[in-house]
């Protein structure tokens, strides 16, 4: 990033762009924005025709602007936290000069099924400028580009205390592209329920951080919200209560509503571990279901359950509900999870069709479980993810295509595409959300006093400045770093609900968000400065709530008001 101010003026100033494009000079002149100011689109004749129902780049663009208008003229805020008190901070509102046209520029076609592309199949890359006498030109490859582009120009403004909106950055310059091609947030929707409205806005905020996949952990062993049309069973008995459902045209939505911002939205069956839900409507299906009270030998958490493995039934039962929910995602996604993590050998001591915990006769039945339904992701043309222990733990021979995401550990993703495997990151130490809420288990007063003070596994919570610490790239050799393809937050819920889903999620995921999009080192190759970051961090914040999200404060305002005085250097 080069500056055209001093740097002394711009610790006052936000710079506001979050994440940090690859390259961005601004400088300080103020140009105030009309609710009427003309935007042309200058697309290219024939765009892509998308398959199966996705919107069509026009569409894409359509809700663009639109998003923009919201963002710039509604979604906005006074910047007083970020100047120093009693300063006469704001621009003055006479001899307003305006944004006198955008312009954009669409360079090439979409390709076909631009939102659902193979990670990478899509250009994300993009360029702004903004003129000191008012001309905006965002320009890019595909429309995708452009939604990313609009959201960097929203960023530049803010609400003026008499009202309407100016930015404080012209002229602006800018050239950005992704770091990687995958950059995502794994929701689970299992252990609690969340309206379509709560996951439609996080698609919101992802999107405003340029994250382009949520990944739907859609069922689990406490629900099965997940409505499959032509098995009605499952959702009406293993979904929590008969309303907490998804219908088909709900998923569709969703699908849908994440594709028009560049969220490509897909969909995990957990399996054949985190299947106990099933039970409630296929019990011959599932061994080991809610064992109690030693369910810690047969699983990580109750209730245990597991898809038998030796048992005809279950094939039959997996080829009908796929073949039902494959169709309906795949016009949205060219990826479907088939899970496959925590798999507990015990579990299957107590399945009737085994009997056995032993490596050596669990291990060719999981290859032929696995290779079953990948066969049948393939067939619906759409390429299978799975956890990192069907690779890792259990040694199966996984297609090429399969994408592997890792979660325990750096080396996991090492040891991933050592074996030549596209991976996914999300090492659990840095980008669990869900970790450091304190035991959600009740000891009883003989066990309490062992688990004192009642930390969660993966305590302390993950603050901000550790997710933006971790590196997707750590332990990767130079000549593999092209199969990381990027990584995923994770959003765990058995102590997160509609109440405080906002502020378990935000603003913590925007410094993965950083990471995936930006790079974790800056452009002296060195790691990212949180004194540089951490006001970016707070307007970003700030966009958030302004937005509807309710994200959690990063510092308090004096912090902010007061440039650099809450940093610490030995
Ligand atoms: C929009 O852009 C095109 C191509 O740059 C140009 O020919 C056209 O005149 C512009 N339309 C408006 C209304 O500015
Ligand atoms: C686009 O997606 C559809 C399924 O929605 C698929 O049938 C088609 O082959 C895809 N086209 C290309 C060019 O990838
Ligand atoms: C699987 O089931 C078949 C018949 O149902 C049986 O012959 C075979 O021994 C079982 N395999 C294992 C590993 O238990
Ligand atoms: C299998 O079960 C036996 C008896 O419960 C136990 O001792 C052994 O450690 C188990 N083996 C595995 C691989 O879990
Ligand atoms: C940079 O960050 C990595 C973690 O991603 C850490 O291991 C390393 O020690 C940091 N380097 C410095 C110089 O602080
Ligand atoms: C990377 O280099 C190592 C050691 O030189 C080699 O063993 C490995 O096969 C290479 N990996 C790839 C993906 O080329
Ligand atoms: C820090 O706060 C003091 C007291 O409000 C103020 O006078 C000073 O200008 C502030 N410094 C900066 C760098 O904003």
């Amino acid at each position: 990033m080069r500056l055209l101010l001093p740097a002394t003026l711009c610790a006052a100033l936000v710079s506001a762009l979050w994440p940090l494009p690859s390259s961005y000079t601004h400088g300080d002149t103020v140009l105030w924005i009309d609710k009427n100011v003309k935007v042309n689109y200058s697309g290219v004749k024939s765009s892509g025709y998308q398959s199966g129902g996705a919107p069509q780049g026009s569409q894409i663009i359509q809700a663009a602007i639109q998003r923009t208008h919201d963002a710039v003229f509604s979604k906005t805020f006074v910047p007083w936290k970020f100047h120093p008190r009693n300063s006469d901070y704001e621009p003055s509102t006479s001899g307003k000069k305006y944004i006198s046209s955008i312009e954009l520029k669409q360079t090439k076609p979409d390709p076909v099924n631009v939102t659902k592309p193979l990670d990478g199949a899509v250009d994300e890359s993009y360029k702004l400028s903004v003129s000191e006498s008012g001309e905006v030109i965002c320009s890019a490859a595909t429309s995708i580009g452009l939604v990313r582009g609009l959201t960097t120009f929203t960023q530049l403004f803010f609400k003026h205390s008499q009202g309407g909106s100016y930015t404080n950055l012209a002229p602006v310059d800018i050239s950005d592209s992704p770091k990687f091609v995958h950059r995502g947030m794994n929701m689970d929707l299992s252990r609690n329920y969340f309206p379509v409205s709560d996951i439609k806005r996080q698609i919101d905020a992802l999107a405003f951080n340029k994250f382009n996949r949520l990944h739907l952990h859609a069922t689990d062993a406490q629900s099965w919200p997940l409505d499959i049309p032509s098995m009605p069973e499952l959702a009406a008995k293993g979904a929590y209560e008969s309303s907490l459902t998804y219908t088909a045209s709900q998923l569709k939505e969703l699908q849908y509503y994440g594709a028009l911002q560049g969220v490509e939205v897909y969909v995990e069956i957990d399996m054949p571990g985190h299947t106990s839900a099933i039970w409630f409507s296929h019990p011959d299906l599932i061994a080991a279901f809610n064992v109690q009270p030693d369910w810690d030998t047969y699983c990580a958490e109750p209730p245990c359950g597991t898809l038998k493995l030796n048992d005809s039934a279950v094939p039959a039962f997996l080829e009908k509900l796929l073949d039902d929910l494959l169709p309906r995602v795949r016009p949205y996604t060219s990826y479907f999870h088939t899970g496959g993590d925590e798999l507990n050998a015990q579990a299957y001591l107590l399945d009737d069709t085994v009997k056995s915990n032993d490596t050596d006769v669990l291990t060719p039945l999981l290859q032929k479980f696995v290779d079953r339904n990948h066969d049948q992701v393939r067939k619906m043309g759409l390429t299978p993810i799975v956890w990192e222990e069907m690779l890792l733990q259990w040694g199966l021979k996984l297609g090429s295509d399969v994408v592997v995401q890792t979660w325990q550990s750096d080396e996991a993703v090492a040891q991933t595409v050592a074996k030549g495997h596209k991976a996914l990151v999300g090492n659990y130490e840095y980008w669990y959300l869900d970790c450091g809420q304190g035991q959600w288990l009740d000891f009883t007063p003989d066990a309490a006093a062992g688990y004192w003070p009642y930390q969660d596994y993966c305590s302390p919570r993950h603050n901000w400045r550790v997710m933006y610490d971790y590196d997707p790239l750590e332990g990767v050799p130079a000549n593999s770093t092209h199969l990381v393809l990027g990584g995923e937050v994770h959003a765990w819920a058995e102590q997160t609900d509609p109440v405080n889903l906002d502020k378990m999620v935000w603003p913590r995921a925007c410094a993965a968000a950083e990471v995936l999009w930006s790079g974790a080192k800056d452009a002296h190759g060195q790691n990212r400065s949180q004194v540089e970051a951490s006001p970016r961090l707070s307007d970003m914040r700030e966009r958030l709530v302004a937005s509807g999200v309710g994200a959690e404060p990063i510092q308090m305002p004096f912090c902010l008001q007061n440039g650099t005085q809450c940093r610490l250097d030995h």
